[in-house]
């Protein structure tokens, strides 16, 4: 998806952009025991254990269908914590719904492991409103909260506005947080029929889609132009955060940290969140 290890980026790439990120207070690193098998905890507790800053890290549990017991969630947060070098997380997160088992049974694994004090706060991730309802209510059973469910959402996937997540997650005080804000980086407007997005995203956003969207890319420009020459990455990060929700955006360099930054300190004003989200409806299928 991402060409790592095909030269496209390294992990010196990686350790730069995770001090550069550092370095400027950003220290939320979202995380899973699933992406690379393992790799990506690992660099990630590699670059953990060679800065003095302090960092808020969260993983996530896959409950794959081979996965019944309560016990093998904690084990799987064992491993994930042996890979980051930690003693804790501060947030842990399942990351699908489960196939096998019901909410209510890892919910209570989620209570299972901040009872233990190996996770400071617990989420879900791509929960519809009805699964993270239900583990909301089984955490609060056990005194526990809700922190989160993480979901795509972004100028060119607004499903959590279409079906009520967005809105539930504010009622309930649960932090939607945003993944995949900049839609795999098509948001950031570099990408065109002419220079289309290489591997597997090619074939997600062909140039025929580029082609439909252009007129949301084009008004992104225009409004980053209005605001002291920010970029469409720039302004599409700062809708986000307008709606309400946390942006998690992906960076392979300190320049794609630098840049993502600038989405933050200012706001867009209500007449552009609502264009944008007119334009916004008009492209996206
Ligand atoms: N819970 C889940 O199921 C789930 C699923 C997906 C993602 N996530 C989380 O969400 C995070 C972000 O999502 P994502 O990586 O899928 O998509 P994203 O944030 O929408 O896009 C990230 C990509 O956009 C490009 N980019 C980022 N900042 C840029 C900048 N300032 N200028 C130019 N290009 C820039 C980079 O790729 P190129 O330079 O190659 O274009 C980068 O890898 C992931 O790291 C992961 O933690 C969670």
């Amino acid at each position: 998806m991402w060409g790592y290890g095909k030269g496209d980026y390294t992990d010196a790439d990686l350790r730069a952009a995770f001090e550069a990120a550092v370095a400027s207070g950003a220290v939320f690193f979202d995380t899973a025991e699933v992406y690379g098998l393992g790799r990506s905890e690992r660099l990630l507790g590699r670059f953990i254990g060679e800065t003095e800053a302090e960092v808020i890290v969260a993983t996530k549990f896959m409950p794959f269908p081979w996965r019944l017991t309560r016990q093998q969630l904690l084990w799987a947060l064992h491993r994930s914590l042996r890979r980051l070098g930690l003693d804790h997380v501060d947030l842990y997160q399942i990351h699908w719904p489960p196939l096998a088992g019901s909410i209510a049974h890892w919910a209570e694994a989620l209570a299972d492991v901040v009872e233990a004090g190996l996770a400071r706060h617990v989420g879900v991730s791509n929960f519809s409103v009805m699964q993270m309802e239900e583990a909301f209510e089984t955490l609060a059973r056990r005194g526990i909260i809700l922190a989160s469910n993480q979901v795509e959402y972004n100028l060119l996937h607004r499903t959590p506005e279409k079906n009520g997540l967005l809105q539930t997650c504010k009622d309930l005080g649960v932090t939607l947080i945003a993944y995949s804000p900049l839609r795999k980086g098509i948001l950031t407007g570099k990408y065109t029929p002419d220079n289309l997005p290489s591997g597997a995203r090619r074939r997600l956003f062909d140039a025929a889609y580029l082609v439909r969207i252009k007129p949301l890319i084009d008004l992104l420009k225009e409004m980053g132009r209005n605001h002291d020459g920010k970029t469409p990455t720039q302004v599409a990060l700062n809708w986000t955060i307008c709606k309400g929700a946390v942006p998690i955006p992906g960076v392979k360099t300190p320049k794609h940290v630098a840049s993502n930054l600038g989405a933050l300190g200012w706001r867009l004003t209500e007449d552009e969140i609502a264009q944008l989200d007119q334009v916004s409806a008009e492209v996206a299928v």
